[in-house]
């Protein structure tokens, strides 16, 4: 990858040790949590040492990620209120899916998109680390209905972050460009003036 000293500063290496920290720890629980959860994904528990470590390693990964996403949530939340251009470009969203940004509204650092999706990975999270603490009987999980309730819950909430996660991973692989931004920290001019139209005029003063 060709790297010019133009590119703008998106993360620094601590913002970024702090997301793949979250995104290494939720794939490690998407694979050993679907091991538990049906017999067709059963052999996953294999990349764990067995259904007996998996089980056992499942919960203090989670204690990792819920951990990390609270230093990253804490971090990002300021950049991520919603303003009114941030509505206008969500209610413009299915005009850039088909091709068309032209009418986009100048977006900041985040778009009304990754804004959107922030929040609502917020409530996912509070929801897993909840509903996790309930079901984990080694330390806690005293009630049985909790520990039922619990497991309902919990499974319900990882599939909608299982479904958000790849929304998340498919949107920065389908802008250009954007992957880059968490690998090195860095993006082109050309990438910010494009999408994050906002946030290139307040970092470069132009
Ligand atoms: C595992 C694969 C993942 C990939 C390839 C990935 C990729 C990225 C990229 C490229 C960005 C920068 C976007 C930009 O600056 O415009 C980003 C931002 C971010 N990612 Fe991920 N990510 C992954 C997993 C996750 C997970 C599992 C979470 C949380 C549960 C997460 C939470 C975030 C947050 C909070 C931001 C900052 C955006 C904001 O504050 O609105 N990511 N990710």
């Amino acid at each position: 990858m060709i790297r010019d000293p133009k590119d703008l500063k998106r993360y620094n290496a601590s913002e970024r040790v702090n997301h793949w920290i979250v995104g290494i720890s939720f794939i490690l629980l998407a694979l050993s949590g679907l091991s538990f959860f049906h017999p067709a994904f059963f052999p996953l528990n294999q990349l764990f040492g067995g259904p007996v470590w998996a089980r056992i390693l499942h919960p203090f990964v989670g204690v990792v990620m819920a951990v990390a996403f609270f230093i990253i949530f804490f971090r990002f939340r300021k950049l991520n209120v919603m303003h009114a251009s941030d509505w206008e470009w969500l209610k413009r969203s299915h005009e850039m899916v088909n091709g068309d940004d032209h009418n986009m509204p100048e977006q900041g650092k985040y778009n009304g998109g990754q804004k959107m999706l922030f929040w609502v990975l917020g409530l996912c999270m509070l929801g897993m680390t909840v509903s996790g603490i309930l079901i984990w009987r080694a330390y806690f999980g005293f009630d049985i209905t909790l520990v039922r309730l619990g497991a309902v819950a919990h499974a319900a909430v990882a599939a909608v972050m299982i479904g958000l996660i790849m929304v998340h991973v498919y949107a920065a692989i389908w802008v250009k460009g954007t992957v880059r931004a968490m690998w090195y920290g860095t993006v082109t001019r050309a990438w910010a003036k494009q999408h994050h139209r906002a946030w290139y005029r307040q970092v470069t003063g132009k």
